[in-house]
């Protein structure tokens, strides 16, 4: 049977399927749930320095079952109340990779040395929520910012330091140069495309907060040729993110240079339980290609 395990910038994951961030993260329970359901590995809801509420509702728009549109906020309870929740999930065992988000390097430094307490295996910079003002994209669009605040977290921290990249950009490849200059272990490609959708009989945007960000099947294309690019420009591993609903997708992700991948819209419209089908179909699927490890299918694609 093949092996789906992966070493990623020295975090041991059992396979390659995270949770993604923000998508059944926000409580211990639920992330002990995804890593009882089989995920290799699990990314806590975007946490910051203080309490947020969030925007208000409606803050999610779906697409029948090829994308999901969401503006949420950011709402997280805070750095100080969040590591009970982590607490929780370790104890059931889950490997857990703390997501932090903040307004320059100095706040995400002094965040990543809190969520580094908890005893998460690596930290994931949100430098790519696509609509949350003087957060995520807006202080991770331009390379300098990225680099600067990478560098004030490594420094800050002993643990993997792994950027998470906005396709939000003309140049996405050079926000992951920029991160591996100031240190990153890894890069997650990409985070959601900024969009909109406008509720025509009230002649209003759908959404609270009117911009939000698409995820899902719709987006999938796009994650590939960012982290296609990305591999050929970056030396460090890259986490795929972006439209992964099922085992083949996965592979396309891998294949294009990806050593793990974030799932996300899937857990939404599919369940916890889908971290055990994209296992077994995962394992299946490198069978019938005659892999034995997914380690060798990892950017073949660009030796094609
Ligand atoms: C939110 C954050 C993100 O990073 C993202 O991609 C989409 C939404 C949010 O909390 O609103």
């Amino acid at each position: 049977m093949s092996d789906l395990r992966v070493e990623l910038a020295g975090i041991s994951l059992r396979n390659p399927f995270l949770l993604a961030s923000g998508i059944w993260g926000e409580s211990g329970a639920s992330l002990a749930g995804a890593w009882g359901h089989g995920a290799g590995g699990v990314i806590t809801k975007s946490i910051g320095s203080a309490p947020r509420p969030g925007y208000p509702n409606p803050t999610v728009e779906s697409y029948e079952r090829w994308g999901f549109l969401n503006a949420m906020g950011l709402p997280n309870p805070g750095i100080d109340e969040y590591p009970q929740e982590i607490t929780l999930a370790q104890a059931a065992g889950a490997t857990v990779i703390g997501s932090i988000f903040a307004h320059d390097a100095a706040e995400f430094a002094e965040l990543a040395v809190k969520m580094a307490a908890t005893g998460v295996v690596g930290l994931e910079l949100n430098l790519s929520c696509p609509h949350a003002e003087g957060l995520g994209s807006e202080v991770g669009g331009d390379p300098e910012s990225v680099e600067a605040i990478t560098r004030a977290v490594v420094r800050a921290v002993r643990l993997p330091v792994i950027a998470k990249i906005t396709p939000n950009s003309k140049d996405p490849a050079g926000l992951a140069e920029a991160a591996e200059r100031g240190g990153a272990a890894a890069i997650s490609a990409i985070n959601t495309l900024r969009a909109l959708a406008i509720n025509v009989p009230l002649r209003r945007p759908t959404l609270s907060h009117g911009l939000g960000g698409l995820s899902g099947a719709a987006i999938k294309p796009v994650g590939l040729a960012c982290v296609w690019q990305i591999y050929e420009r970056v030396d460090i591993p890259l986490i795929g993110v972006g439209g992964i609903m099922n085992a083949e997708d996965a592979l396309e992700y891998v294949m294009a240079g990806a050593s793990a991948v974030e799932v996300g819209t899937a857990v939404a419209f599919d369940g916890i339980k889908v971290f055990g089908r994209l296992v077994k179909d995962l394992t299946d699927r490198l069978d019938e290609l005659g892999l034995t490890s997914l380690v060798d299918a990892v950017g073949v694609a660009h030796s094609a």
